[in-house]
């Protein structure tokens, strides 16, 4: 039996997290698809309601590698209630995203945080096709 103590899940810190997120956000506020869809559920500017939005968001990374605990929210709940989120946005999301990540972080930090965020999104992408579905019924894919 090893006696080692067992490596933290992700070698991230919480400033890096907050870089990531900034940055993130930023090119979402930019970006033609996704921008308007964030400026209708958060606010049409930059300011105090996108600071606190990425504040939520820090708080869901660090818990999701686990840092800490803070993040107390649903995002099952929150995406599959928006009904401007569609199936087919999930691929420029994380493409996004990992360009991101691949820009802030290390190779191997990104590389960690790229295919969390990918297995997150699957789950989150299969909930939106299931909204509103009678059991059986096929899922709605765009
Ligand atoms: C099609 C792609 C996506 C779209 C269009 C989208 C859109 C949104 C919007 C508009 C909100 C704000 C809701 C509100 O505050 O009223 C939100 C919240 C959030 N999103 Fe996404 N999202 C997408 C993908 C993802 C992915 C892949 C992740 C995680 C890897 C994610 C994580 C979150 C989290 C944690 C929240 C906060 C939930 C809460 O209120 O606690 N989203 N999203």
């Amino acid at each position: 039996m090893s006696t080692a103590t067992p490596l933290p899940k992700f070698d991230i810190t919480a400033e890096e997290i907050d870089q990531l997120v900034a940055l993130f956000y930023k090119r979402i506020r930019w970006h033609p698809m996704l921008g308007p869809i964030f400026a209708r559920a958060i606010a049409e500017e930059d300011g105090p309601e996108w600071r606190a939005h990425e504040a939520k968001i820090a708080a869901f990374w660090r818990n999701a590698v686990g840092l800490d605990r803070a993040y107390d929210g649903n995002p099952m709940r929150v995406h599959v209630e928006n009904p401007d989120v569609r199936p087919g946005m999930f691929s420029t999301w994380l493409d996004l995203f990992h360009i991101t990540a691949a820009e802030v972080l290390s190779p191997e930090k990104a590389a960690n945080m790229s295919a969390l965020a990918e297995r997150i999104g699957q789950g989150l992408r299969y909930g939106v096709t299931q909204r509103g579905q009678v059991r059986g019924a096929p899922p709605v894919l765009r």
